[in-house]
């Protein structure tokens, strides 16, 4: 399957599914990289991988519409299967989530649907919550509400800030992404009445 790659920023997900598609049977590989921060350290990675990367700065569009069209067609342009966003850091228009709808997969570092938005570490210390997580799940209309694919949970100890907290979930993403990505690339998963469906075994 054809992987393209949503990023704004460090790219550490992105890293973890380029090392995914380097091993021997993985059914997957990533075609293109955007970003619309030109200065992300995740392009430098996919530049390193020889995978085709796109700036696409949002700042050059009159509106959010205007964008995401563009965007569309950039993505487009890679015949992808599969579209991973991995700490793209933009509210997309129902336009561009219609497109690409049942294909579209994000990773959101909270056990959803606690904690949808941002600041998502501190808010699970604040609440004095004992287990922490991340979901990756389809990508809906609704923001950080579509249907769950996996979880993971860690713990959360006392006297951890939200750097302690990120870098323990961090570790996690990394595992569950890759492998949510495998299950969409072999067609094994799909979004039906507003749920994630996997068929066989999730390993
Ligand atoms: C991750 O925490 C992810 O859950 C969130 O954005 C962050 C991206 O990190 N959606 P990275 O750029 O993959 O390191």
């Amino acid at each position: 399957s054809r992987i393209v790659v949503l990023i704004s920023g460090s790219g550490t997900n992105l890293q973890a599914i380029i090392d995914a598609c380097a091993t021997a049977d993985y059914p997957g590989e990533i075609v293109g990289v955007l970003s619309n921060k030109a200065d992300a350290y995740g392009l430098t990675r996919a530049e390193n991988a020889n995978i085709n990367t796109v700036a696409l700065s949002h700042k050059d569009f009159a509106s959010r519409e205007a964008y995401d069209l563009e965007l569309i067609k950039r993505i487009d342009a890679f015949t992808p299967d599969v579209i991973v966003l991995a700490g793209f850091m933009r509210i997309l228009t129902p336009a561009f989530v219609q497109h690409f709808q049942g294909k579209l997969l994000n990773i959101h570092p909270s056990l959803l649907p606690k904690y949808q938005g941002l600041n998502t570490h501190q808010r699970a210390i604040d609440a004095g919550d004992k287990v922490h997580g991340v979901s990756v799940h389809f990508v809906t209309e609704e923001l950080d509400g579509g249907p769950v694919i996996l979880q993971a949970k860690v713990p959360v100890f006392d006297g951890d800030n939200s750097d302690d907290l990120a870098a323990r979930v961090h570790e996690q993403e990394h595992r569950i992404y890759p492998l949510v990505v495998r299950w969409l690339c072999e067609k094994r998963l799909s979004m039906a009445n507003e749920q994630a469906i996997l068929d066989g075994n999730p390993l």
